[in-house]
């Protein structure tokens, strides 16, 4: 694992605060920061009228990327960062599980839909295509039964496909703050 650059997070606005501080690069190679690309799908979330659990999680899922100083095309130097397990590392301290799960499981909701959705795999963006291949590619028929049959799995393969998503150059959504209520009524 690569080193951590934030050893703690002291509150729900301080990880809101980090998201938007450090989030202004641009994300892996798409029309869009880290910011505007995890906003997108914390939006998505809530458009579809998500838990606040899960619309958290797509908020925070790449928080991990803003962690380390690995760098913004970390994957081109044949790096996988482990970043779902460094943002669970520090969330995982002040949000519950129904939050931490669908992020740390969001790379393995991947590998799942690349082996059970041809037209996911189909679809892929060459950067995604070059991390999933870090990532251990896509699952085998066994790996994918028992990563379905583990808790949160639907919620990490609803986050991921979320996640897909937001890479919407231009799109117009809300900011970091309007966030701050359900982050606050999960944060332990
Ligand atoms: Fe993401």
């Amino acid at each position: 694992m690569v080193e951590l650059l934030e050893p703690t997070l002291q509150s729900p606005e301080a990880v809101l605060q980090l998201l938007s501080t450090r989030g202004g690069d641009s994300y892996f190679g798409e029309p869009v920061t880290v910011l505007e690309h995890c906003l997108q799908a914390a939006h998505f979330a809530t458009a579809d009228a998500r838990s606040p659990e899960l619309i958290v999680a797509a908020l925070l899922h790449d928080l991990g990327h803003l962690l380390h100083d690995a760098g913004e095309n970390v994957a081109d130097h044949g790096i996988d960062s482990r970043h779902e397990e460094l943002a669970v590392h520090l969330l995982g301290q002040h949000l519950p599980p129904s939050v931490t799960e669908p992020i740390r499981l969001h790379v393995a909701a991947k590998r799942y839909l690349c082996s059970t959705d041809p037209a996911y795999l189909a679809e892929l963006s060459p950067s995604s295509l070059l991390s999933l291949s870090l990532q251990g590619g896509p699952m085998t028929a066994s790996e994918a039964a028992s990563f379905l049959a583990g808790p949160f799995a639907l919620d990490a393969v609803i986050l991921r496909r979320y996640d897909d998503a937001a890479k919407i150059e231009g799109l117009q959504v809300p900011g970091p703050e309007a966030y701050l209520d359900h982050v606050k009524a999960l944060w332990l």
